[in-house]
């Protein structure tokens, strides 16, 4: 499976919890079957499952330990994404991060399970760092611009543009970028800065209208 182009990601937001979660998740199904453009769902944990089951959606986890199945309290093993249909998971995010060691383990497991891993960065020397590692895609996020409706594709578009052609030297290591991605118009620019995708979060999740947010931001890849 491949890296879908949009991923929102719900985090913990009371908005994207539970019946929230569920009307993201379809409002993706409708928009990704009408569009043709391929729209990834990470939502907590707990929703993550019921979502995988009841929508035609790839369903993406937050976070996921550097961890075989046993004795951990409270983590979630690479493996475990296979039993439940998950197809990924984000894995680095600025708001869980890892360290270097636990990322290389992490990638290298589902690699082998062909699960898709979206590790973020934070800055250009990140992500050339961490696509070493070939992971599906590194998601270049500048943690100051997340949760800001400041798009990185504007506000800093050059840290972006430099991540990408050292990233996709790498090989099969696709490139998105995210924080602060608002409307269509962001994600354009973030097309002509050379991403495969984005990664998002405030724009849909505390939408009034995701369906119609999404269909807004999946309208710029039509272009
Ligand atoms: O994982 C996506 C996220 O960190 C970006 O958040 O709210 O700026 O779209 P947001």
């Amino acid at each position: 499976m491949s890296v879908p182009s949009i991923i929102v990601n719900f985090k913990a937001f009371r908005e994207s919890m539970h019946e929230g979660a569920f009307e993201i998740a379809r409002a993706a199904e409708r928009v990704s079957r009408e569009t043709g453009i391929s729209i990834g769902v990470a939502p907590n944990y707990i929703d993550a499952y019921y979502i995988a089951k009841n929508f035609d959606i790839p369903v993406l986890l937050q976070h996921v330990d550097p961890v075989d199945f046993g004795a951990y309290t409270g983590q979630i093993p690479v493996e475990s994404l296979v039993l439940y249909g998950f197809k990924g998971s984000l894995v680095n995010h600025s708001e869980r991060k890892l360290r270097i060691d636990e990322i290389r383990r992490i990638v290298s497991k589902m690699n082998e399970l062909g699960l898709i891993s979206v590790v973020c960065s934070s800055d250009n020397m990140e992500s050339v760092a961490l696509s070493v590692l070939k992971p599906s895609a590194v998601a270049v996020e500048p943690p100051e611009l997340i949760g800001t409706g400041i798009s990185v594709s504007k506000a800093k578009p050059e840290v972006v543009r430099e991540a990408v052609d050292p990233i996709k030297r790498m090989g099969n290591v696709r490139v998105l970028c995210g924080a602060g991605i608002t409307t269509a118009d962001d994600v354009r620019k973030a097309l002509e800065l050379g991403v495969d995708g984005v990664l998002l979060a405030t724009a849909v999740t505390k939408s009034s209208n995701p369906e119609g947010k999404l269909m807004e931001l999946a309208g710029a890849f039509k272009f």
